[in-house]
């Protein structure tokens, strides 16, 4: 079972540099550890879920808007959000072969490595920290942003004049974060540099656990409605000796993995009043509100939504990998399995494949119109090299839901053939109708 299980994760991340999805980092140097590129169809899929996320979480919602703030950030930020106190994991070193790891995922006290004797514990702070400006010893300090969320409170009181918000209301950000992983690894699961979603919930203190379950159920929903196979999908409390220093609660929402068993995508806290009290207290700013009965101030409540854009590529991927027997119709596939990538039509980096059934000018003319007339509204791929089982096979492998064929029969007919991804099913579809067929077909 193991054996099948890391294999998988081997096969996706092949699958991934083979079909440009995810590349290492300046491979051709090397590479560096645990950093990642993602390729066009990466480009594309990273760029699908983090349009559905804000789609739904911002367009589609009056009581929560958006927010882009810097990644670089002084240091006085991680002072008063308690990262630099609290933001470190147990670091241990191997006294033999130096290697470091965190002394929390070891599961014997002696190196795994080589077995040798590690060294005791210490408190490895996760942020990175670097330097601005251009004069060697006038350079401030700076730090890249740790959690994105800290930038939405640096700007709670300019979303909240600006955008005349009440409570309760939210504000959502898209972006990257850095930490200073010890033990970065299991591809783009746990890297230095990585992307969150993020939206914090301002509320008053009394209405936080109602709340607090509503965006628990609204984030299971969100990934429900993406992924295929949902017993594989589960929340998990932490316990009180897991939470994180600004957490009251918190939920995380897990996914089957091939490493280890359920691991962690994403979660959902209660911070309560810590980040804008601190924040007010270290900056002076008011952030506290009136209550309008009793005229009482009191500090607004955090519920946090904390989704991670590469741990959801990663999510996607594994959930969409299927293996079938050979069914393209591709000749030289015979006797090996085909893979299929499942993605929701949403999601799926290339919308519609463009394949004409000959090179011919007359077909390939065709075809190139029929693409003009769809790629305003959904990505295509155009491909006309190879057997039609070939290229079927290709998409598939992508994950397209809809190859869209034309043959001679088009030239006099004026329609093509679609055929479905999952059902291989083929409908014959005049070309002026394709447009309503793949609307309704794909659900937008
Ligand atoms: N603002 C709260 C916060 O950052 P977190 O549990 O530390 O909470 C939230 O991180 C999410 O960010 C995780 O569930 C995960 O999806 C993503 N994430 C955290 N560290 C990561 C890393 N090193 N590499 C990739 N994604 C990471």
């Amino acid at each position: 079972m193991t054996r099948i299980k890391e294999d998988l994760m081997v096969k996706i991340v092949s699958l991934a540099k083979r079909r440009g999805f995810v590349f290492q980092t300046a491979e051709i140097y090397g590479g560096l550890n645990s950093c990642y590129d993602y390729g066009p169809l990466g480009a594309e899929l990273k760029n699908n879920i983090k349009k559905a996320w804000w789609k739904r979480m911002v367009q589609s919602r009056n009581d929560v808007v958006g927010l882009d703030s810097s990644i670089l950030t002084p240091r006085i930020v991680w002072e008063a959000s308690g990262h630099l106190q609290s933001f470190s994991d147990p670091l241990v070193e191997c006294k033999k072969c130096h290697q470091r790891f965190r002394e929390d995922q070891l599961e014997k006290n002696e190196c795994p490595d080589c077995g040798g004797e590690l060294t005791q514990p210490k408190q490895f702070n996760l942020l990175m920290k670097t330097q601005l400006g251009a004069v060697e010893g006038e350079k401030d300090e700076a730090y890249m942003r740790g959690e994105t969320c800290q930038g939405i409170y640096l700007d709670y009181l300019n979303v909240k004049e600006s955008m005349r918000k009440k409570l309760p209301f939210g504000i959502a950000q898209i972006g990257k974060a850095f930490r200073n992983e010890i033990t970065p690894g299991n591809f783009i699961f746990r890297t230095r540099e990585f992307e969150q979603m993020e939206m914090q919930y301002f509320v008053k203190p009394q209405d936080a656990k109602e709340y607090y379950d509503q965006w628990k159920k609204w984030t299971m929903d969100w990934y429900q409605t993406f992924i295929n196979q949902k017993e594989n999908i589960r929340f998990r409390q932490h316990g009180k000796d897991e939470l994180a220093h600004y957490a009251k609660e918190a939920w995380d929402i897990e996914y089957k993995t091939p490493f280890g068993d359920f691991n962690e995508f994403a979660g959902i806290h209660n911070r309560g009043d810590w980040d804008l009290s601190r924040h007010s207290q270290y900056s002076k700013a008011d952030m506290r509100e009136t209550d309008d009965e009793t005229k009482e101030k009191f500090t607004p409540n955090v519920v946090e939504v904390s989704q991670g854009a590469d741990r959801a590529v990663l999510m996607f991927l594994l959930d969409a990998y299927n293996e079938t027997d050979p069914r393209s119709g591709d000749e030289e596939a015979k006797h090996e399995k085909e893979v299929v990538l499942k993605f929701h039509p949403e999601l799926a980096p290339i919308k519609v494949a463009i394949l004409p059934l000959s090179k011919k000018e007359n077909l390939t003319k065709l075809a190139l119109e029929v693409q003009e007339k769809i790629s305003p509204s959904y990505m295509t791929m155009y491909d006309e090299t190879g057997s039609i089982g070939k290229r079927y096979r290709r998409q598939d492998e992508i994950g397209t839901p809809c190859c869209l064929t034309m043959d001679f029969d088009s030239l006099e007919d004026g329609a093509v053939t679609i055929r479905d991804r999952d059902t291989m099913a083929q409908e014959r579809i005049k070309i002026k109708e394709v447009g309503n067929y793949l609307k309704e077909k794909l659900g937008f």
